[in-house]
């Protein structure tokens, strides 16, 4: 959200904090909670990578926070003055505000607070990319962060939440991402929202599914497809099966009852794209 006391084009400020009793302490660090993130529509990434990441893909950045003792690194000083030329406060921070912030005992030299970024249902244009990835109430943050990153490494459009499923802005789950959720664009939808979509999709809309009768290599999957995962313990709801042109299955030979969902999705876009990704990209 937009700080209204900030002047639109103005660079931002430089502070240093030493209190752990600071708001703007405070407020960052409350930003693990979903409800803050909400709220804010503010969230947080660690590390130099991830924040030079966010950076490069022209995220908004509202705070860059940096350990005082790293002021004078050269990537730090360089971001830093990337994030106040556009605007963002640049926050220098004692090691022991820094561990507060992050609930840490080691934390990372440098995060950065984030304006979310989803993308509008009236956004979602099935034909920008050959496969799509849809997540049906998941819940786990580290699956989510790797199908992102799995989801970016193959091309796919997007990813598309449908119902209450985790928040892929969550710390576990952008850190599971590495860099991912900055790149993939994300949507989030209502399971009716899904079912408009769902109507109009010009390509395959293949649901995963452990009672499926098809062989996941059987099938001619048209694109744009719509891949559609079911949650980590329910698998895919009944409502959502029947939105789908077809119900595939991986085979398993062992005594595992199923596969995990973030490998499950990986094998399944890798199948949906089998020969159109090449070593040289
Ligand atoms: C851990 S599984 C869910 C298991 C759940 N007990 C069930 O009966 O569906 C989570 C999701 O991963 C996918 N999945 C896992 N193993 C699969 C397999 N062998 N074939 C197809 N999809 C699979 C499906 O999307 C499933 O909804």
């Amino acid at each position: 959200m937009p700080d209204p006391h900030r002047a639109a084009g103005a660079p931002g400020k430089v502070l240093s904090i030493t209190s752990l009793a600071n708001p703007i302490v405070k407020e960052i660090r409350g930003l693990a909670l979903p409800k803050n993130r909400r709220s804010s529509g503010l969230f947080v990434a660690e590390g130099l990578k991830l924040v030079a990441d966010a950076m490069e893909a022209n995220w908004t950045i509202r705070d860059f926070v940096h350990a005082a003792r790293a002021a004078e690194e050269p990537h730090v000083a360089r971001l830093a003055a990337q994030a106040r030329a556009r605007g963002g406060d640049v926050i220098s921070v004692s090691e022991a505000v820094l561990a507060k912030i992050t609930r840490r005992e080691n934390p990372q030299t440098v995060i950065g607070v984030f304006q979310q970024r989803l993308l509008p249902m009236t956004q979602i244009r099935a034909e920008a990319a050959p496969v799509w990835v849809v997540l049906e109430n998941i819940r786990d943050p580290g699956n989510l962060g790797t199908i992102i990153r799995t989801s970016d490494a193959v091309g796919a459009g997007g990813v598309i939440l449908v119902g209450d499923t985790v928040d892929p802005f969550s710390i576990e789950a952008v850190r599971a991402t590495m860099g991912s959720v900055f790149h993939v664009p994300i949507a989030r939808l209502t399971r009716i929202e899904f079912e408009t979509l769902r109507r109009r999709w010009p390509g395959t809309v293949a649901g995963t599914h452990l009672a499926g009768a098809v062989d996941y290599r059987s099938v001619t999957y048209e694109a744009p497809t719509l891949l559609v995962m079911g949650n980590e313990q329910a698998g895919l709801s009944p409502d959502m099966a029947a939105l789908c042109d077809v119900l595939v299955k991986i085979p398993m030979a062992g005594k595992a009852d199923s596969l995990n969902l973030a490998i499950a999705t990986g094998v399944m876009l890798f199948e949906v794209l089998r020969g159109r990704l090449k070593l040289d990209g």
